[in-house]
């Protein structure tokens, strides 16, 4: 997760009103995956119950209280250049579920910029996928971050996007070449409030670097 700083004048990502998108993803039983706001208000006790456990140990908030995880996404969705969405699944017959969170934000406002051409066109993501459950859905997480993927270049201010994983998190790193990023180097982001210090390995897709892996995705 990233730096609760809030510069002045920070340009905004996604629309002014609530950010909201269907996306055009299925994968097994799953009908339909649709972005919304995150609410904490609804949401902090998921969002808490997913931080905590052990595979999401680089998403940074494992130590966390449900209150400082709440306290967290305050100041980070208060900055115009960062916001958290919840992805709903709803498989047929069912309610929609919460069933990944994503951070999208923009990289030139971020402290790594400095590490590469940062370009104002630029898109960054994070995603964190619940806990998978007894019988996980093959493709899911890919899905997942195929509806991000999709979310993001429907902004056509949008040219390529931009991660910074943890060199140790090799599952998504393996998702992120999958997806057609490239990466570049290894970086050393700095601690924040919202983290301790990473390296991490910085990674770029553009629109045609997805559309050729896309070729070749199952
Ligand atoms: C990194 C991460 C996205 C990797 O996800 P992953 O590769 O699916 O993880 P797993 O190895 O546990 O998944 C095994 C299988 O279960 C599926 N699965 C995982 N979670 C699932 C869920 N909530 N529901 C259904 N199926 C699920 C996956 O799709 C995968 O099957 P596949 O390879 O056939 O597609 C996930 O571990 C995560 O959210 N970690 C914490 C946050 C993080 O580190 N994010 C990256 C930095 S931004």
């Amino acid at each position: 997760m990233l730096s609760p700083q809030t510069p002045p004048s920070e340009p905004r990502i996604g629309p002014v009103g609530p950010w909201r998108f269907v996306s055009d993803q299925r994968v097994g039983s799953i009908e339909r995956i649709e972005l919304r706001e995150l609410a904490l208000a609804r949401d902090a006790a998921t969002i808490h119950d997913w931080v905590r456990r052990d595979y999401a140990r680089y998403w940074g908030m494992q130590g966390m209280t449900c209150a400082d995880v709440r306290a967290a996404y305050e100041a980070l969705t208060a900055r115009p250049s960062l916001r958290a969405l919840i992805g709903l699944v709803r498989a047929a017959d069912e309610a929609p579920r919460p069933a990944f969170l994503t951070e999208c934000y923009l990289p030139i406002c971020e402290a790594f910029a400095r590490h590469y051409d940062a370009r104002d066109s630029d898109r960054g993501l994070h995603i964190l996928v619940a806990p998978r459950p007894a019988q996980p859905i093959p493709g899911f997480t890919r899905a997942a971050f195929a509806s991000v993927l999709e979310l993001l270049f429907a902004d056509p201010a949008a040219e390529r996007i931009v991660v910074e994983p943890d060199v140790r998190n090799h599952k998504i790193r393996a998702i992120n070449r999958a997806f057609g990023f490239c990466e570049l180097r290894p970086i050393e982001i700095e601690a924040s409030p919202a983290g301790p210090a990473k390296t991490a390995m910085l990674s770029v897709c553009t629109r045609e670097d997805l559309r050729r892996a896309m070729e070749t995705l199952p």
